[in-house]
């Protein structure tokens, strides 16, 4: 039996936080050490789509290596010969095969899309035709190395089942040209992804730790230098309880800091949470974390000067090759079934 393949993409354009890191680059990481042996893992920049809404353009290509170094950095194995890394707009396939899958594809189900409306509705002075077919475009991420399985969050179900309507449209017209991924149903069962999982921001822990914010001071940046996380940890927002609990609900600071806790030490929440139930001293929970945080960049930034740009990039362009072949081949019999390339 062939390998079956695990497709997941990487973004491009964002300085990660504390809470990316934890949330995304982890599991990601943990994703190729449980699956690298028995899968096929195909692990993508999509920086095609990075700028279906406005993004700074000067600072993309480089952005694109340095999140790359992040995962490295964490952990990722880029020289395990089961996982493809690669950088979607170096394989021209994705463009070409989403034109033809847009002509099968109808202007209505993409207006109904969840993400297309919320986005729109930001930046509704200017909504472009990225925006829209963004889901296409990662129909063809995913049809192009006839990936199985596809393991994405929440916010990317929707894409997902728009996938597989897509690729059985086609099927049914043309024959069997498509792998139609799982299920999203039949995907969350199989890769447990820790949804739960969200660091909050600092200065207002009801809501979640956003790159984005403009406030410096309710997040942490992996380029943060270890003294000025400390000091943020130290000034993070808790609650006039004066008793640690769990809760996210009535104490969502402490609570914050105890799963941060928890997942940098490698220690259970539990375990965590016994150990500080009850404390009034919220400034010793505060110096405990932020000295594990500041340890933590510590290490980090250490293993990011380590990381050669050339290796990085001699890595990409291998896998690059054997990539553009693979989606080459599923492309020519899409542009066979529509009658650009004459049948074999
Ligand atoms: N849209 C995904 C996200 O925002 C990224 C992505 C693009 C992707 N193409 C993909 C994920 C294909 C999985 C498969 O997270």
């Amino acid at each position: 039996m062939t390998q079956q393949t695990i497709l997941t993409g990487i973004r491009a354009n964002e300085e990660p936080t504390l809470g990316n890191y934890l949330g995304a680059i982890v599991p990601m990481v943990t994703l190729q050490r449980k699956y690298a042996d028995t899968y096929r893992i195909n692990m993508f920049v999509p920086d095609l789509h990075s700028f279906t809404t406005p993004i700074d353009h000067d600072s993309l290509y480089h952005n694109t290596l340095q999140n790359l170094k992040y995962f490295i950095a964490a952990g990722l194995d880029i020289s395990n010969s089961n996982t493809h890394i690669y950088r979607q707009s170096y394989i021209s396939a994705h463009s070409e095969l989403t034109w033809i899958l847009d002509c099968f594809t109808y202007v209505g189900e993409m207006q109904r899309m969840t993400q297309f409306k919320d986005k729109s509705g930001e930046h509704n002075a200017s909504i472009t035709m990225g925006l829209m077919n963004y889901p296409v475009l990662m129909a063809a991420d995913i049809l192009l190395y006839d990936a199985e399985w596809v393991p994405v969050g929440e916010d990317q179900f929707q894409h997902l089942e728009i996938t597989r309507d897509i690729a059985t449209r086609f099927n049914n017209k043309f024959g069997d040209i498509f792998t139609v991924p799982y299920e999203t149903r039949t995907q969350t069962s199989f890769i447990e992804r820790d949804n739960g999982l969200r660091i909050r921001s600092l200065t207002d822990p009801t809501k979640k730790m956003s790159k984005s914010s403009s406030d410096e001071k309710s997040k942490i940046l992996l380029t943060d230098t270890p003294t000025v996380a400390h000091k943020k940890i130290m000034s993070a927002t808790t609650d006039s309880i004066g008793s640690v609990d769990f809760n996210w609900e009535l104490q969502p600071g402490v609570t914050n800091l105890l799963q941060i806790a928890s997942i940098l030490s490698n220690t259970p929440q539990d375990e965590i949470n016994a150990q500080w139930r009850g404390s009034d001293r919220y400034g010793d929970l505060k110096q405990s974390v932020a000295d594990e945080v500041a340890l933590f960049l510590e290490k980090f930034q250490k293993k990011l000067d380590t990381i050669s740009e050339t290796e990085l990039l001699a890595a990409l362009e291998a896998s690059e090759r054997s990539m553009n072949q693979q989606a080459n081949a599923v492309l020519l019999k899409a542009q066979q079934a529509v009658g650009l390339r004459p049948k074999a």
